[in-house]
Formats: structure tokens, sequence, C-alpha cells
């Protein structure tokens, strides 16, 4: 199989809807890749689903670094997006540039992502100019969460115009694909039937190109957190759970281990 380029998934708008996730580290690489996932995103919920943070806005690049790396040692076939975090590309172009390249450079990563409309084009543009393909990101972006709270963005006409225009300007800047985070699916579908670049939804309903989900909402590894846009496919925190009680109590009963795991 070839490994995915930022073109081939740029290519498969009008011929293939996909599926994408978020990985964090070696082992939720491997299993994504060979499920045949064309992209997977090293995205900064990585500080709440593995760091625990209470949001995005704390994730620094020496974590996503270190935890694209471990990704990108898993992954063999799937384009390796990794996220730009928060102040990492708005202070200059010249960091934006700096801190995407250590993405290829030093954490294996195919691309990267970072939020924002048309406020980012010239990043987008020197990026892209400087052969780092880039994701985009709009509609619900943590990493304005003090800003924006966790909303739906674009029910408000002005609101839903300017999301409009900021795909276009996304795609003009050269980005191969667009996240939409948290918008109604009608507005999801007039950009989505309005770009030639795929647009990967999450929270924007079913007329976007390729859908994204977080690895641990999917797999089902939290009790008592699930939004509306999640479906979990499993229910692993459950199955980890129960799995660890069943060994406290062998363990506890002396019937772990047993001779088939002992050495004569
Ligand atoms: O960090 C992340 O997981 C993301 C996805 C929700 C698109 O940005």
């Amino acid at each position: 199989m070839n490994p995915w380029t930022s073109s081939r998934i740029r290519g498969l708008k009008h011929k293939q809807k996909f599926a994408t996730v978020t990985v964090f580290d070696y082992t939720s690489a491997k299993l994504a890749d060979q499920a045949g996932i064309p992209l997977l995103l090293v995205g900064d919920s990585l500080g709440m689903t593995v760091l625990g943070h209470e949001s995005t806005v704390t994730v620094t690049m020496e974590q996503m670094l270190h935890h694209t790396l471990a990704a990108s040692r898993g992954t063999s076939h799937a384009l390796l997006v990794a996220d730009l975090p928060f102040l990492s590309y708005q202070i200059s172009e010249a960091e934006a540039l700096r801190n995407a390249g250590r993405f290829l450079q030093e954490a294996g990563a195919d691309a990267v992502k970072l939020e924002g409309g048309a406020e980012r084009v010239s990043t987008i543009s020197r990026l892209v100019a400087n052969g780092i393909p880039v994701t985009g990101h709009i509609g619900l972006t943590p990493q304005s969460v003090k800003q924006i709270g966790y909303k739906v963005q674009g029910r408000e006409p002005a609101q839903a115009a300017k999301l409009k225009a900021d795909a276009l300007a996304i795609q003009e800047a050269g980005a191969f694909a667009l996240v939409l985070e948290a918008c109604p699916a009608p507005l999801a579908k007039e950009i989505t039937d309005s770009l030639e670049i795929p647009t990967i939804g999450i929270g924007a309903g079913p007329h976007c190109d390729a859908q994204i989900l977080v690895f641990h909402d999917l797999l089902g590894m939290y009790e008592n957190f699930t939004p509306k846009f999640v479906k979990q496919y499993a229910k692993v925190g459950d199955l980890i759970r129960s799995s660890l009680q069943e060994y406290v109590h062998e363990v506890e009963q002396g019937s772990f281990p047993g001779p088939e795991h002992s050495y004569d």
C-alpha cells in the first residue's frame, strides 16, 4: 500500500468519503494505521485526553513534538498531521514556519494543522510555499475557548457568512483540507459544496467529505463524557476497568500467575 500524501488526500474530494481519527502515541497510531485510516491527526486534544489538562490552551510545542514522534513510529501508510499548539503560529510567520518545520524535521509529521480563518491566510501561504502541507480548522476552534466557549458556531447569519468566507480564504491560501468543528449541518454542506478541498467534520453533520473523532471518545474510554456528536463504537473503558479488576482479584486469590505463566 502506497503511503498517503496530502495531494492524494486532496484528490479524494468528489470521489470518496473517508474517516480520520486523532492519535496520540505509538500504539494508537499503529492501530489506526492498521485499520487503513488515511489521515491521522496528533491533535492538541492530547492535552485533555492524555495529559489531563482542562483545555488545549496549555499544550506546549515540546509535548506535541514528543507525542507526534511516538505516533510517527507507529504510522506506516497514513498521512500524519500534527496540531500546531496555541501561540506556536500566531506571533509571527517566521515563528510559525520554524515551529511547523520542527514537526516535519524532528517528529516525523507529514503536515500540520492550525486554527483560524482569513487572519491565517498569510501564515498558511508561507508554510505551503516552504513545502509544509497545511490543514485549516474553523468553526469551534478550541484554542479560542476563552473567547467563544465550547459552543456551536455559525448559527447566526453573520457568523455563517464569515465561516463561508474563511473556508474559501483558507483554500486559496493553499491548505489541502479543512476541519469544520461544531457547526450546523446545512452550513457545513454549503461550505463543503463550495470547496475543492475536502472538509473534515467533527460535530458538523453528514455532508462533510470526511469525519474525524477523538480516539478516546470513539472507543468509549470515558464513563460520563459523551458529546452529542460522538458515536462510541466500543466501551473500551469498561473493558479495561473490568480486566484490571479481574487481574487484581486473581492476584489476591493466588490464581495468577498459574503454571502456564511460570518458568520451570
Ligand atoms: O485536537 C483535536 O483533537 C482536533 C480535532 C478535534 C479536529 O483538533
